[in-house]
């Protein structure tokens, strides 16, 4: 490898499913370097070591999304590395609990934490290292909306306080929910963000781009690692030929190959979209409620102790 990269693209969850093929394929870029922000170091280095002999730059640091201390850690150490200009972010890891609900350490109901808080302190922090025309990926899902009838149940948004407190609900069906209510605030974060670069008077943060990705259902992925045994086992071996007949349904490299696309900058992005099964499509209504975007963000602001403001 003789390239010196000239960019930098930021994966979350950069170590397996989605993600790691997301990395790979944006590393096909011989200028970029990938850093994959993983929570578990090994599993981050053991990643950067694939990567790199599939002739990927890649560097793997370390990031737990279910810590508001770990995320401002790793953007401490990012400055640190002098890497090259971040021009892209991809916000995609995620987890689904289908067990009884847990805190974080910082209080909050953990799949909220993870799927929405961390990557909005991270996309919050990151904001004034992102060179001019970067591009902000959120990876949300199908779920998120009722009328594509994927089995989940619907999200439920009342307020922010509701959701990040929802952890009295047991049972596999509360987790779900509180999956794809994750998933609907990963849109609304989308949304509103996009809103806000637009109205900024800098020019850098007006040419950011962002936007959210459906990838399909997956199966086989990690993402049902705590569901009953014969699900798993479902999941992992009996749900993939669904692939063969289902519309949206992939593997993780054909998603990570569309996700990755949709991550590079260049010209003529599109900004504040959403994209399912490989095109632009309409979100759920829900999900364009802006006084629930609004109040998502304000909330979360607060509850990561930044301003919120875009300047
Ligand atoms: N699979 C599907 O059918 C499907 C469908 C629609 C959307 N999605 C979305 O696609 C994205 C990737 O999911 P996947 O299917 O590839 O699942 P996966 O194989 O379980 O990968 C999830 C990634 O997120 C990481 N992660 C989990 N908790 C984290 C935390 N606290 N801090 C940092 N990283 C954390 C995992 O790290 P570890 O390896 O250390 O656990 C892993 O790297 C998720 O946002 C998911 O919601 C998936």
């Amino acid at each position: 490898m003789t390239t010196v990269p000239t960019k930098t693209v930021v994966v979350t969850g950069g170590n397996t499913g989605l993600g790691f093929q997301c990395a790979r394929f944006i590393g096909r870029d011989p200028d970029v370097l990938v850093v994959i922000a993983c929570r578990n170091a090994d599993a981050g280095q053991q990643a950067r070591t694939r990567l790199a002999a599939m002739g990927v730059h890649a560097t793997a640091l370390t990031l737990d999304l279910a810590s508001l201390a770990s995320v401002r850690a790793f953007v401490d150490r990012f400055r640190a590395e002098g890497l090259p200009p971040l021009v892209g972010l991809v916000c995609n890891a995620g987890l689904q609990n289908a067990g009884p609900a847990q805190r974080t350490v910082d209080g909050f109901e953990s799949t909220f934490a993870v799927n929405h808080l961390g990557h909005f302190l991270l996309v919050n922090l990151l904001l004034p290292d992102m060179a001019a025309g970067s591009q902000i990926t959120f990876v949300s899902s199908g779920v998120h909306d009722p009328e594509e009838k994927t089995g989940l149940p619907a999200p439920v948004f009342s307020s922010t306080q509701a959701v990040a407190n929802d952890v009295e609900e047991r049972g596999l069906p509360a987790g779900q929910r509180r999956y794809t209510t994750s998933k609907l605030c990963n849109l609304y974060c989308t949304y509103e963000l996009a809103r806000r670069l637009q109205a900024s008077n800098d020019p850098r943060l007006r040419s950011i781009c962002v936007n959210a990705f459906d990838p399909g259902m997956m199966p086989g992925t990690g993402l049902a690692r705590n569901y009953p045994a014969p699900i798993r086992f479902a999941w992992n071996y009996v749900l993939p030929v669904l692939r063969l007949f289902k519309r949206n349904v992939h593997s993780t490299v054909k998603s990570g190959q569309r996700l990755a696309a949709l991550s590079m900058p260049g010209a003529n992005r599109p900004n504040g979209q959403y994209f399912s099964d490989g095109r632009e499509a309409r979100s759920s209504a829900l999900s364009h409620d802006a006084g629930n975007a609004r109040e998502l963000w304000e909330a979360s602001a607060v509850y990561v102790g930044i301003s919120g403001d875009i300047a």
